[in-house]
């Protein structure tokens, strides 16, 4: 980048899609916009509509830049790349938003020569049947996807400045091999455009035939309306992505030649068959695109807060635990007859295992009061879903329903959103496949995870290389499927709520020497079960009461599991209050009630034999060291990054923002705290992370003005009945838009 604050992105092609790339960025300030135009006139346009800041009339005089994107149809790409390739240097970032990529890359490997490391071909998945330069909306991108195609030449940094400047004007950045990109796009964008066409000429053809139009109505508008695209830009597509295209128009052809046979003799069967699983694919697209909308309306909404100037007070009970609630539905889900679950966590990530287990043919009955009701058919008793299982942003239902699939014999498809496909998934995968599973994945690791069914799996014996009870659980349950022994050791203890589960159920569980045994029994017997308070939760507010002046409250019913709770042992060796009451055992897990009240905060070094037992925790608690007396340490954090965001990243960012002295050294955080001075004030963004959202909403309690928490909507459906519980304890706190 040059040195001026802000990267000088040139927009060539100021169609729609490039002028509106450069409207979003402009407006959102975080880049100075050059754009140019072949046709004549464009580009001053642009600058006169607001849309640039600086016309770039030819290639013979072209100001310094930083990125390049180039956004003209995907054959003008060539004679693009030719004219500024004597303006490239070493740092350029060079991207462009074509709807194919390997021509892109050919052309680019043609003119250039070898390919620059700046160069990543990318793709946002957007558009709208109008175009030209006056058509720009500055929310075209908003909550779209954008593929980058990062190539075995592209540097992390030209990645990272692309990734940066796609979210800048609010599109969700995934990124997939060139191939790959292609062959997708072909089955869902190019081959409906090609119908569209299509049909719509057939019926237009013949003047007489336009009199129809008059009659068209719901079906053949919403089926058409793209056939009002762009010419130009569709004919280089489908020139530049024929075989691909070719591959899918081949077998939609054959279907549609048996759908016209069918007809012809009268097979009404046949039909059935066709349309009926049709419906329930796009009955379950139609599910995904509605959560998806969901979460992304939620995420969009903000924490607003205001300095306290009283304490919390008042009795609270919490949402059942998600972890235990997750597996407590599988096992049910595994076991034999009619499990009952009270205290079911109901939150997203709970829901998404729910809806995942009725897609497997599961029984359950839930009525939204933490009330479930689970009819399980046994260990073998799952049946294939008929489309991917959508897991959302829910981790451990991805991990964890991958080691049941893994062992049931049928293939199955596990597919999350945004966040979850950036997160790894290799982690499973390599203790799977030792037990003989067969797991697909993308080449970076990661999500749609694509299980080939296997006849059997064999025993494993292996060592965690992080404590993770997802992996751990993962493989737990996929040896408890396949009836096959398993030993794992992990580097520090994780949550062991599995481990207690399947040990109250009567089966053989056994920790000795770092190792856990496990021996499956032939059979599950049914669950009756009351899930504790979800702890993780609880540690908010154990954290709010302690720094705001005048708190005492009580958290009723907390699960207090030791794999869980690292961060009430460091509270209480910084010297917090917190009294442990009415311990008693709930289901197999400790339970007690806690008494929590402000206490002033000193610093400490916290090892990494707490990282497994406080792993969800460690946000907040950066949050209470900042305003401990003195230099905390915490040691082996470094899992945080892998988490619904990089949460090492978006806490040490945010925390910055609201004045505290916050430093990673390798895997290690340090805080410099400071317990006379209150956090500032100001605007953090926790990019839909709702542990990261409410730790900054601990911090705002004790801030000096108001802190705005952006993107922290999800709180919501990760905490059920969070705005009541925040008034209840007397939280200064509102969720806006
Ligand atoms: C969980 C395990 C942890 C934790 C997550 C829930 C579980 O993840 O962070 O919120 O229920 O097993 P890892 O196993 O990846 O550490």
């Amino acid at each position: 980048m040059t040195a001026t604050a802000l990267p000088r992105v040139l927009v060539v092609g100021l169609g729609l899609i490039g002028a509106s790339f450069a409207k979003a960025l402009r407006l959102s300030q975080s880049a100075h916009v050059l754009g140019m135009d072949a046709a004549p006139g464009v580009a001053e346009r642009a600058l006169e509509l607001g849309i640039i800041d600086e016309v770039v009339a030819d290639t013979d005089r072209v100001p310094p830049f930083d990125v390049l994107l180039i956004a003209v149809p995907v054959l003008a790409m060539r004679s693009v790349l030719a004219d500024f390739k004597p303006h490239l240097t070493e740092r350029t970032v060079i991207s462009d938003v074509g709807s194919v990529k390997g021509v892109v890359v050919e052309a680019a490997r043609e003119v250039l020569g070898a390919l620059p490391a700046g160069f990543v071909p990318g793709h946002p998945i957007a558009g709208a049947e109008r175009s030209g330069v006056e058509a720009a909306k500055s929310d075209l991108f908003d909550r779209h996807m954008l593929i980058l195609t990062p190539l075995p030449s592209s540097s992390n940094d030209a990645v990272a400045t692309l990734t940066k400047l796609w979210q800048a004007v609010g599109a969700e950045v995934v990124t997939m091999p060139v191939a790959r990109h292609d062959e997708v796009l072909a089955a869902t964008s190019h081959l409906p455009h090609l119908l569209a066409f299509s049909l719509v000429d057939t019926l237009a053809r013949e003047s007489e035939n336009r009199e129809i139009f008059r009659y068209a109505a719901g079906g053949f508008r919403d089926f058409t309306r793209i056939a009002a695209s762009d010419p130009t830009m569709w004919h280089d597509i489908f020139l530049a992505n024929g075989e691909a295209t070719l591959g899918i128009l081949r077998k939609f052809q054959a279907d549609l030649d048996e759908l016209a046979q069918a007809i012809e003799h009268h097979q009404g069967d046949r039909l059935l068959d066709v349309f009926g699983r049709a419906k329930s694919a796009r009955d379950y697209f139609t599910q995904i695109l509605q959560s998806r909308q969901r979460h992304g309306d939620d995420v969009r909404k903000n924490l607003i807060t205001a300095p306290m100037h009283r304490g919390l007070s008042g009795t609270l009970s919490l949402p059942g635990d998600k972890s235990i609630s997750h597996r407590a539905v599988i096992l049910a889900a595994l076991a034999e007859g009619e499990s009952h679950i009270r205290g079911f966590g109901e939150g997203d990530d709970n829901r998404t295992t729910l809806e995942a287990l009725r897609k497997l043919g599961v029984d359950i009955q839930d009525d939204d009061s933490g009330e479930v009701r689970v009819t399980g058919h046994g260990l073998k008793g799952l049946r294939q879903a008929d489309s991917p299982l959508y897991m959302g942003c829910s981790g451990t239902s991805m991990r964890l329903l991958a080691g049941v699939l893994a062992a049931q014999g049928f293939a199955s498809e596990l597919i999350g959103d945004a966040s979850l496909s950036q997160r790894p998934m290799d982690r499973i995968q390599k203790p799977l496949e030792t037990m003989g599973a067969r797991l697909e994945l993308t080449p970076r690791g990661t999500a749609p995870i694509l299980i080939r069914p296997v006849d059997s799996l064999h025993s494993i014996d292996y060592e965690l290389p992080m404590a993770s009870a997802q992996v751990k659980s993962a493989v737990l349950l996929a040896a408890l499927c396949a009836g096959v022994p398993a030993r794992m050791k992990e580097p520090t203890i994780s949550r062991n709520h599995t481990e207690r589960l399947l040990a109250g159920l009567g089966c053989d569980i056994d920790t000795r020497d770092g190792w856990l045994s496990f021996t499956p029994p032939k059979r599950l017997p049914a669950l009756d079960l009351d899930i504790p308070g979800d702890f993780s939760l609880a540690a908010f507010h154990m954290a709010a009461a302690t720094l705001v002046p005048g708190s005492d409250i009580r958290l009723d019913g907390i699960g207090v599991n030791p794999t869980r709770t690292g961060f009430l042992d460091i509270l209480l060796d910084m010297g917090g209050s917190v009294e442990v009451l009415n311990e008693r055992e709930q289901g197999g897990e400790p339970v007690a009630d806690l008494r929590v009240r402000y206490a002033p905060l000193g610093a400490g070094v916290y090892g990494t034999d707490y990282s497994g037992r406080t792993i969800d925790e460690f946000p907040v608690l950066f949050v209470l060291a900042a305003r401990a007396e003195g230099e905390t340490r915490i040691e082996g954090v470094r899992e945080l990054r892998y988490k619904e965001t990089d949460r090492l990243k978006r806490m040490i960012e945010g925390l910055t923002v609201l004045g505290a002295d916050i430093e990673l050294k390798g895997d290690d955080v340090i805080i410099r705290g400071r317990a006379d001075r209150r956090f500032d004030g100001g605007i953090v963004d926790c990019a839909g992370d709702h542990r990261v959202a409410l730790a900054f909403m601990v911090a705002a309690q004790v801030a000096s003005r108001p802190v705005i928490i952006r993107h922290s909507g999800r709180v919501l459906g990760a905490y059920p009945g969070f705005a009541e519980h925040a008034s209840r304890l007397g939280y200064s706190v509102t969720v806006e838009d």
